[in-house]
């Protein structure tokens, strides 16, 4: 679907040094998107910059048609999107993409900005049916703690630098946790080397995995190919159309090095 909806914006703060909390009245959105899909979003007034950047929505209110987006200023785009203050309208395409599959025993792993669609995730999954795995560099980047819902089996907290939760990186959980056979699926989002071995310890242990993308975009339906990747088997996908969740089993790990910038917005 890739329609338009345009609405207010609520509120857009800062939660952390280089990311801010933006959500906006978007009532249709709010009842269409699912988790794992990306909204396209103009990021200033006007025609400058001309492409739209995808956000993956980290939860929506469907009872009072809200839609939140965190995000990383990480170009111009996101720097301009840091100045819309509440009453501006966005303007935002979609729901676009792939979703994750919200069934069973679930593990949900999630670093830096990619926690978004986890914790969008984690928001519509069946009670006690999560267990989530978030890491960041350090304490203040694992601000997104406080946004998870009661109704999820556990949290786990893993920092770089040892601030909070286990010392090292998220993936380092993973699997232990498959070995117990607790588990029916894994989600995944984050930066590329973590999906990547996410999705490596899942195979091992002969649980599905899906991963999301993060990429460039340009048209975001299709037509432009400037969000291709490579698979393992040498075959190709468009993150906008084929992703950006992908089932890692039937098409093997995807290529670690053919993937490009993550976080690119
Ligand atoms: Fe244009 Fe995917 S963004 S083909």
């Amino acid at each position: 679907m890739n329609a338009l909806e345009v609405g207010p914006i609520r509120t857009n703060e800062r939660v952390s040094a280089d990311m801010y909390r933006l959500v906006a009245e978007l009532p249709r959105l709010a009842q269409t998107t699912r988790p794992g899909q990306f909204l396209h979003v103009r990021t200033a007034r006007g025609w400058d910059p001309l492409l739209r950047r995808p956000f993956s929505p980290s939860r929506v209110d469907r009872e009072n048609g809200l839609v939140e987006m965190v995000y990383r200023v990480v170009g111009r785009g996101t720097e301009l999107m840091t100045h819309m203050r509440a009453g501006d309208e966005i303007d935002v395409l979609g729901p676009r993409g792939t979703t994750f599959t919200l069934d069973g025993k679930m593990l949900m792993v999630g670093g830096g900005v990619g926690i978004a669609p986890i914790l969008f995730a984690a928001q519509q999954a069946a009670a006690e049916t999560a267990t989530v795995i978030i890491g960041g560099r350090s304490r203040e980047e694992l601000f997104w703690q406080d946004y998870f819902p009661d109704t999820i089996h556990d949290l786990l907290l893993t920092t770089d630098d040892g601030s909070v939760g286990h010392h090292g990186y998220a993936v380092d959980l993973v699997p232990a946790l498959l070995a117990s056979g607790e588990f029916d699926r894994v989600l995944c989002c984050g930066p590329t080397i973590l999906m990547s071995k996410v999705a490596a310890a899942a195979y091992a242990a002969g649980v599905p995995c899906e991963v999301s993308f993060e990429r460039r975009m340009g048209c975001g339906t299709g037509g432009c190919y400037a969000c291709v990747c490579d698979r393992k088997d040498g075959t190709h996908a468009k993150v906008c159309q084929e992703g950006p969740v992908f089932d890692t089993i039937p098409v093997g790990v995807i290529v670690e090095a053919s993937l490009g910038p993550d976080s690119a917005q």
